[in-house]
């Protein structure tokens, strides 16, 4: 088990992130010591492509530990990260009773975390939430740093808020079942981190790709773990750094370093209206344009 933990200059509060094959049954004992001693329900957002698969093991271990646990199912995919998606989410939220103290899990990839996350920033003013990424993209970047927000029609992101997860749980037993495809746009992101930050975490990035990029069990190789820590771990420094991306801050430590890639890639997903590319495979192309 690897743990990270986010430290915030600007503000009081931190996080800890827990890296681990087979964590997610574990969930439950998470949430107990992450949320408020007070918490009583917890609303699960997913879709039914995650929830099918991990949504019975999250509530079951929620539940054991006395939790009342809901669920709320949204479409899957990037289109349906919209305002309208979100104010059917904060309907169940309040149909569902949930109050101050209780919490949201966002149990999927970067586009469930990023709209459960903002549903939990605002309703009632700002509840708790914990992210259980299960997509490589959400492991080693969206789940990480407390930026949450919807689309628009305007472009991507445009309507959001910075909301920190009491805690992340990252399975990486759960990228098993995760398409190639989506593993290969995760693995941009991972890139991107190196390439943008660290040198370090590039070349042992780059490494591990080499070995094992042939493979198709891929996300079982050994060192991947340690692998989701570094790359979670980088992304922690520069949030704690730079928590709310300073408009003025151009050094190689803010947090506009991590949007290398991002101009092109936000375009490529606008004019193709997030049917064509997967985000991670954007920040690719961008990369190379950018490059
Ligand atoms: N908040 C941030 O800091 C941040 C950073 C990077 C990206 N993002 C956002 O993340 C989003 C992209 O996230 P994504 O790439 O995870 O896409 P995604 O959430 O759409 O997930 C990709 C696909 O994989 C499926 N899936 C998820 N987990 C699975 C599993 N374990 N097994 C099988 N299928 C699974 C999903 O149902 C979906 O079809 C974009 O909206 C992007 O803007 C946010
Ligand atoms: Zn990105």
């Amino acid at each position: 088990m690897q743990r990270v933990r986010v430290r915030l200059r600007q503000r009081i509060e931190e996080y800890e992130v827990t890296v681990g094959a087979g964590a997610l049954k574990s969930l439950g004992r998470l949430a107990r010591r992450s949320l408020s001693p007070h918490a009583r329900r917890i609303l699960i957002v997913s879709n039914q492509t995650v929830f099918n698969l991990y949504g019975r093991l999250a509530s079951k271990s929620l539940r054991a530990e006395g939790f009342s646990v809901a669920h709320c199912l949204m479409n899957d995919g990037e289109r349906y990260k919209t305002a309208a998606t979100l104010d059917a989410v904060l309907r169940v939220l309040s149909d569902s009773g949930l109050e101050r103290t209780d919490a949201v899990v966002a149990l999927g990839g970067g586009v469930v975390g990023d709209l459960a996350g903002f549903a939990a920033a605002i309703y009632l003013r700002g509840i708790a939430f914990i992210q259980v990424p299960t997509t490589l993209l959400a492991q080693v970047d969206a789940s990480v740093g407390g930026k949450v927000a919807v689309n628009t029609r305007a472009g991507k992101n445009l309507v959001g808020a910075f909301h920190h997860p009491r805690a992340v749980l990252i399975d990486p037993d759960t990228l098993l079942t995760l398409p190639t495809r989506e593993l290969t746009a995760g693995w941009c992101e991972s890139v991107k981190q190196g390439a943008a930050g660290k040198r370090r975490l590039f070349d042992e990035t780059h490494e591990y790709l080499r070995r094992h990029a042939v493979d198709e069990k891929l996300a079982l190789s050994p060192g991947l773990e340690q692998l989701i820590a570094a790359q979670v771990s980088f992304k922690a420094q520069i949030v704690a750094g730079d928590e709310r991306e300073e408009a003025l801050r151009e050094d190689h430590l803010s947090r506009r370093i991590l949007n290398f890639g991002h101009t092109t890639a936000h375009a490529l997903e606008a004019i193709t209206r997030f049917r064509r590319f997967r985000h991670g495979e954007a920040v690719g192309y961008g990369m190379l344009v950018a490059g």
